[in-house]
Formats: C-alpha cells, sequence, structure tokens
C-alpha cells in the first residue's frame, strides 16, 4: 500500500480501529481510497444499509439507515448517481423515488427472502379472496409487488400506516412475523402472507433465555422480523434505527441484538464502552456487497436499475403515500 493511501485513509481507519485489526486495514485501505476519488469523479453518493459491514458503513458511506431513512434521504439526493449499498428492493426504492438519477446496485443478486416470497399474482388472488380489504406492503418486495399494492411500509411506521387508512382490516404482505408482531400493537385485524426473512425466522425464545441465564442484566433488543414469541421475549423491538437509537439514548453497558450481525460491528464501532454479544446470522444477500464491488460499480457504472414506467409509476405512488404518513 502506497503512502499516499495511508495517510489519507487514516482518519478513516480511526472510525474503525475497534472492530477492524489494523493487519486487515490495507486490504481495505487502497478501495476506500480508489471509491473517495470515484464519488468525486462521477458525482456519486453511496446510501448504505445499516447491515452493511463496518468498512462500508463508516468509511465510504454518505448516508446510512434502516429502510425507512435511506428511501427518504434517496428522494432527496442531489448528485448524479446514487450507489445503493443494500439489498435489490433497496435500491428499486431509490430508483423510484428519483427516477433521473442513475442508481447502481453493486450486485443485481443481492436480493431478499421477503422478496422472493410474493408475486403480484399472488397478491391479485388476495384481493380477489378478501374484497375491498387494502394490501399494505412491506417495502421488501419488488416493484411489480409494490405496484399491486395500496401503500407500502416499513418496518420504522408499520403500525402508523396500517392505522393511518382507517379501516378495521388490512391484508399486509409478505411478512407474516412483522404483521403478526404489528397486530399485537393495534385492534386493527390482519390478514398475513407466510413469507419469512431467512436471517430473523432463525432466533429462538430459547436463544433469548439462554442469553439472559449467561449474562444476568443483559438488554434484549429485536427486529420485529422476529417471529412474535422471540420479540416477546425482548426489552425492545424496533427497526434498525430504532435499535440504534434506543442504543445511543440508553447507553445499556452490555447488549444483545437480535438481527443480523453486522449491525452490532457498526454501533460497537461508535460505542467502544458497551459491550455487544454478537449472535452472528449474516444477511448472505447483504454480504454480497463488498468494497471491491463497489469499486467496480463506480468504475464500470454497473449495474444501473431500470423499472418498467408503468410498473414504476404505480409502486411510486404506494411509497410515496407510506412517505406521507407521518
Ligand atoms: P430496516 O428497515 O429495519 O432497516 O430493515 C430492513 C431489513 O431488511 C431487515 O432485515
Ligand atoms: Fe431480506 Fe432478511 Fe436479508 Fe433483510 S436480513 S435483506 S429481510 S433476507
Amino acid at each position: 500500500m502506497d503512502v499516499g493511501t495511508i495517510s489519507r485513509t487514516a482518519e478513516l481507519y480511526g472510525r474503525v480501529r475497534d472492530v477492524i485489526l489494523p493487519m486487515e486495514w490495507p486490504a481495505y485501505a487502497s478501495d476506500i481510497d480508489a471509491i473517495l476519488r470515484l464519488k468525486r469523479e462521477r458525482n456519486a453518493v453511496i446510501l448504505a444499509h445499516n447491515y452493511q459491514t463496518p468498512e462500508i458503513f463508516h468509511c465510504v458511506a454518505d448516508i446510512v439507515g434502516d429502510s425507512l431513512a435511506l428511501a427518504r434521504e434517496a428522494m432527496r439526493v442531489d448528485a448524479s448517481v446514487i450507489v445503493l449499498a443494500g439489498v435489490h428492493f433497496m435500491a428499486e426504492t431509490a430508483k423510484l423515488l428519483n427516477p433521473s438519477k442513475t442508481v447502481l446496485t453493486p450486485d443485481l443478486a443481492a436480493g431478499c427472502s421477503l422478496a422472493d416470497s410474493i408475486t403480484p399474482e399472488d397478491v391479485a388472488r388476495l384481493r380477489q379472496r378478501y374484497p375491498g380489504v387494502p394490501v399494505v406492503t412491506y417495502v421488501n418486495t419488488s416493484a411489480a409487488v409494490k405496484a399491486a399494492s395500496d401503500i407500502c411500509c416499513t418496518s420504522g411506521n408499520a403500525k402508523q400506516v396500517v392505522e393511518s387508512l382507517g379501516v378495521e382490516r388490512v391484508i399486509m404482505i409478505p411478512d407474516e412475523y412483522l404483521a403478526k408482531n404489528v397486530a399485537a400493537e393495534t385492534d386493527v385485524e390482519i390478514i398475513t402472507w407466510a413469507g419469512h426473512c431467512e436471517v430473523h425466522a432463525q432466533f429462538t425464545p430459547e436463544d433469548i433465555r439462554e442469553v439472559r441465564d449467561a449474562y444476568p442484566g443483559v438488554v434484549v433488543l429485536t427486529h420485529p422480523e422476529c417471529p412474535p414469541d422471540v420479540v416477546a421475549e425482548a426489552d425492545f423491538s424496533g427497526s434498525t434505527a430504532a435499535m440504534s437509537a434506543y442504543v445511543d439514548a440508553n447507553k445499556p453497558p452490555r447488549v444483545v441484538l437480535v438481527t443480523e450481525c453486522s449491525m452490532s460491528d457498526n454501533i460497537a464501532a461508535a460505542n467502544p464502552d458497551i459491550a455487544f454479544l454478537r449472535p452472528c446470522n449474516l444477511c448472505p444477500h447483504m454480504k454480497r456487497i463488498t468494497l471491491p464491488k463497489i469499486r467496480a460499480a463506480l468504475e464500470t457504472m454497473r449495474e444501473p436499475i431500470t423499472i418498467d414506467p408503468a410498473i414504476a409509476e404505480k409502486a411510486r405512488r404506494a411509497v410515496e403515500r407510506m412517505l406521507a404518513v407521518k
């Protein structure tokens, strides 16, 4: 690694030194240096989800957050190019909300088990079965499924979206557990679909009880994509941004985030005094995004996200309707 790269990236290493060993840094530094240069040359910004690895999250991202924050921020981006360091549905949402920009995904195969669990034809069948019942669709879906929906939601606003409709019954797709977790907090009846997040569905109530037995006093935070009996064991449940905000506000001495494990690394890097227990469930889709792929995306301007205009118009309506809910 040349001397210029070392000195240009020294301040960035300071941000991740608690989670990346000095011997690992040279493997990251030259890609980081190149990505920072390419962002300037391409007039690009990088939006990164909370599950991205620390060298992406802390060292090259311009904006980080949960799905809701990334959607809101994507809409406001002024730069010509958005690189979405996250999974495909997040890049599609950015393109829907800021269609004149070039939105690049570093890996077209970065999918999501929830997005794969439902098709627009499934939504049409649900509408036939429950005529007149509005369809609330989690953003973890394809643009085509969003286009078949009335309104979208994220884990950060699902309850508010459901209640904003002023109806007694909604269909909420595709995450069965998110839907059941919301149902536990509202009087609105929720018809569910049997989609699951392959990461969060793995956690069990026994996992939490074991952690509590082994580490008395540990604070347990869960993501609402976890099964309801897991959420019931937690001290707090919320979106990735809500979990992060909880840690910032409460500074628990020891905490376990029952979610994808890069999230703990990212918060730990900024909170060296907090002990994080790290059940290491990795999302294989999120982990497809790497520094070399982000660098290649900016060098080659691939892969650009494209959405059929007829689908985009309807899908945008469902996402914008969500964003209008306070
Ligand atoms: P958040 O909206 O909470 O960031 O969740 C997105 C996601 O894919 C969680 O698995
Ligand atoms: Fe999808 Fe689960 Fe991965 Fe989030 S963690 S992108 S819901 S598979």
